[in-house]
């Protein structure tokens, strides 16, 4: 009986050892240079009023800081800043852009009054992009057809901000051409340049595993011309 609670207690100790070792592992120690870019990014911005940028700060590991996702070595793979009320300009020297592990980033329903950025398209390794009614505006940059990992693209404006994202030059078809893996395109409130059947065309023939396209009525009204 003793020795069977031994071994039992053993057999316990193991598991939690275990457990704790995979759980270190996975959330990792978060690498100085990420966090740096972090706080650049952080203090680019008007944060005042998001309960997660609010809180990043130095004294503690960034891979705890909300809306971080890191990988097992401690760099940043996952932004999540959707609806934090942040504001401010996002232009092509902004550190974020340098996050280049980063795999998903959501930076929907914020008030970022720019022009839509080339660089997001030096984040080759996104599957996931949001930036729903992220404040963006003017042409969507050619740089997004490089993002060739991408599963879900959501650039869609539902609300009436007077603000308007625009598809020519590049127009659907470039933009879709290589985002070969696409499975779910949000295009809802964008100026779509080319004609129903231009793009729908573009969209079949490029983008064989699309799942969910969302577009508005305005751009659809236009499949007969
Ligand atoms: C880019 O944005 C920063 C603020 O994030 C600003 O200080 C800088 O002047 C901007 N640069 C350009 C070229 O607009
Ligand atoms: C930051 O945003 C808040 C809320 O919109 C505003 O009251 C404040 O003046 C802004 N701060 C700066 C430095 O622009
Ligand atoms: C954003 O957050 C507010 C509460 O802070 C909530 O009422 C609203 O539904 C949220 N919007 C989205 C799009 O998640
Ligand atoms: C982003 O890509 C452009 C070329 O498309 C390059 O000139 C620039 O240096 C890259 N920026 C970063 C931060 O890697
Ligand atoms: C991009 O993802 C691939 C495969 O997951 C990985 O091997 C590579 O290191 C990643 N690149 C960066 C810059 O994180
Ligand atoms: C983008 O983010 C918004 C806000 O979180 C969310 O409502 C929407 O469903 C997201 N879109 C996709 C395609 O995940
Ligand atoms: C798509 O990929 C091809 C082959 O790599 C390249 O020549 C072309 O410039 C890419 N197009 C865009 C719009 O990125």
């Amino acid at each position: 009986m003793r020795i069977w609670l031994v071994s039992w207690f053993f057999f316990n100790l193991y598991i939690v050892t275990f457990f704790s070792i995979a759980t270190l592992s996975v959330s990792g120690q978060c690498q100085s240079d990420q966090q740096e870019l972090l706080l650049g990014f952080k203090n680019s911005l008007n944060s005042s009023l998001s309960e997660k940028l609010g809180k990043w700060n130095q004294d503690r590991d960034c891979c705890s800081w909300g809306g971080i996702t890191c990988d097992a070595s401690g760099r940043v793979i996952g932004l999540d800043l959707n609806n934090q009320s942040i504001s401010g300009e996002i232009n092509n020297s902004n550190s974020l852009f340098r996050l280049q592990h980063l795999q998903q980033l959501n930076l929907a329903y914020n008030t970022f009054i720019s022009e839509f950025p080339s660089w997001f398209g030096n984040l080759t390794n996104l599957s996931y992009l949001n930036l729903s009614n992220a404040g963006f505006s003017g042409r969507i940059p050619v740089g997004i057809s490089y993002l060739t990992k991408l599963v879900t693209l959501d650039l869609s404006s539902s609300l009436f901000t007077g603000l308007l994202l625009k598809l020519e030059k590049p127009d659907l078809k470039i933009l879709v051409q290589n985002l070969t893996g696409l499975k779910n395109l949000y295009l809802d409130g964008i100026h779509i340049s080319s004609n129903g059947k231009e793009w729908s065309q573009a969209l079949s023939s490029s983008l064989p595993n699309l799942q969910v396209l969302s577009v508005t009525v305005s751009a659809i009204g236009s499949l007969g011309h």
